[in-house]
């Protein structure tokens, strides 16, 4: 077993950022219920624990608290945030509230460097949040940082290895936070940097193992990075307890049932049943122009397919799981940030739902992860590069990329087209270096000449873009040569299609997707 630390979680939105960290360090990290017993971590021979960040108060009743036996296991404790406070708290010292909450940037000044601050400068950026503070110390400690609204902002026990800070060292806004948290892990807990992917898919696939035992497993695949990498993952844990289901609804790139099929079946050995409703789908959509309208039929239409098909594979064997590809950052997206429910950023469509009116359990291989490494696990495991770093493609598809009501011709006209600029932009190497790169349909048409014949048809737009998150984008300066590639093939290739324009808006204030 490779050397580990425990961290355990208090409800911090950011206790999966400080596991990201130590495996950035190529330690394993595993995070833990705060409810864990010491002697499980002793049996299972950890290094070091972490007390992570939480939104409660030491002060408050009822607050989460870990076995206190953890304090004699004999290995190196980090308290952060709330963690330091409940440290401090259960070891005998003093915890009040502060007359004002530190939030954001402040100055980390270094008393004492001991084994935490080793090869650091006596000055750091460091970032707060928190409310409590801590008044007096536990014996046998002492501070050895202060911020300006704290004395104690970084503290320890050198003798038996206790430390507790403040500030939040996992977050990249904490200056050389990593530094910090290096020195815990490899000088203090002495652990070995053995840590891999490799290993984390090892881990990972005995994990499956013992939560799925003999029972079967349902996983909608969508042929997207994360539902292609958890199918891949799960599959290497129990081969063919696991049946994937894919639904074509119609509103999908060109060939992309196939290439699905091809790969996951034809290469990966998955068991994939597709739900080939398309007709359901475009029958729902008929007449239907309004963005919102479109993809919350698309959306109920997905849920009742996908219901019909879990139901029936459900009569056919032992079904009891349903796989997902949630992410990390889907997970903290769909919980209250600080326990303030007012703080929600958006009930993502992945988390939650679907399996308990199912009746199924969820498994969730990737939740720990961040897209990143879900990307360097989904390599490891054989995936080619067009899965592994395929641009994101929207939930209802070219549903909400032919604007205004959906007619299956025009789907076609827009597949063709948008295959076009996806070889294009494959071609001149700049596929994967936009954020996405695809066409929209305009129900506008347009007059043209074509020989010695006028044309009357429609208008592709081209939409390539470069983001880092989505959040805000601007049109990529994508060379003229290649647009005019684009644009000839697809208005010589393309029947019912004469005109070719460029989207050259930012986000904000257009957004990315045109509907
Ligand atoms: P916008 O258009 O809001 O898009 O700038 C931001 C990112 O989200 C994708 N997108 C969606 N993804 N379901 C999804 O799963 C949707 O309904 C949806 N709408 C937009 C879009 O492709 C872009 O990457």
């Amino acid at each position: 077993m490779a050397d580990t630390i425990a961290v355990l979680d208090f409800g911090s939105q950011y206790t999966q950022v400080i596991a990201r960290r130590i495996r950035e360090l190529k330690v394993l990290s595993r995070i833990y219920p705060y409810t864990t017993k010491a002697s499980q971590l002793k049996k299972e021979g950890i290094k070091g624990v972490i007390l992570s960040g939480g939104p409660s108060s030491v002060l408050a009743k009822g607050a989460p608290k870990p076995d206190k036996k953890i304090f004699d296991l004999g290995v190196p404790v980090l308290g952060i945030c709330y963690g330091e406070q409940l440290m401090a708290h259960m070891l005998g010292g003093k915890v009040s509230k502060s007359s004002h909450r530190e939030f954001g940037h402040g100055t980390l000044k270094v008393a004492k460097k001991g084994k935490l601050f080793a090869g650091l400068p006596k000055s750091l950026r460091v970032w707060n949040s928190h409310g409590d503070r801590l008044s007096s110390l536990p014996k046998g400690f002492e501070a050895i940082a202060s911020t300006e609204n704290s004395p104690y902002a970084t503290i320890q026990n050198a003798d038996k290895d206790f430390y507790g800070m403040q500030f939040h060292p996992e977050v990249a806004h904490s200056e050389q936070g990593i530094e910090v948290l290096r020195n815990y892990v490899i000088k203090i807990c002495g652990c070995k940097q053995e840590w891999s992917m490799s290993s984390y898919i090892e881990q990972s696939i005995q994990g499956i193992r013992e939560q799925v035992g003999d029972k079967r497993v349902i996983l909608g695949l969508s042929g997207g990075v994360d539902s292609s990498v958890a199918a891949a993952l799960i599959h290497r844990a129990i081969g063919k307890q696991l049946t994937c289901v894919f639904v074509d609804n119609g509103l999908l790139r060109l060939n992309e049932r196939e290439n699905v099929k091809k790969l996951y079946q034809d290469h990966f050995d998955l068991d994939v049943r597709v739900a080939q409703k398309s007709n359901l789908f475009l029958s729902r959509l008929k007449g239907v122009s309004d963005p919102e309208k479109k993809r919350k039929i698309i959306g109920n239409t997905f849920v009742e397919v996908f219901d019909e098909a879990v139901t029936r594979l459900k009569r056919s064997g032992d079904y009891a799981f349903l796989a997902q590809g949630t992410l990390y950052p889907d997970v903290i997206e769909s919980v209250a940030i600080d326990g303030n429910p007012a703080a929600l950023i958006k009930s993502h469509h992945n988390v939650g739902g679907l399996p308990k009116k199912m009746q199924l359990k969820l498994l969730e291989p990737l939740r720990e992860l961040f897209k990143d490494e879900v990307r360097e696990l989904g390599s490891e495991l054989g995936l080619p590069k067009e899965v592994v770093w395929r641009q994101p493609f929207p939930g209802p598809g070219l549903g909400v990329r032919v604007m205004g009501p959906i007619r299956k011709k025009d789907l076609d006209v827009l597949r063709k087209a948008d295959a076009i600029l996806h070889e294009a932009m494959m071609e001149a190497d700049l596929y994967y270096s936009v954020w996405q790169s695809f066409c929209v349909f305009l129900p506008v048409k347009t007059v043209g000449v074509m020989g010695d014949e006028r044309t009357y048809e429609n208008v592709i737009a081209l939409r390539i873009v470069e983001s880092v998150d989505a959040m805000t984008a601007d049109w990529a300066r994508v060379p003229y040569d290649v647009l005019r590639t684009v644009s000839n093939r697809i208005i010589n290739e393309v029947n019912g299609c004469n005109r070719v324009v460029l989207d050259i808006s930012s986000k904000p204030p257009s957004t990315i997707e045109w509907e």
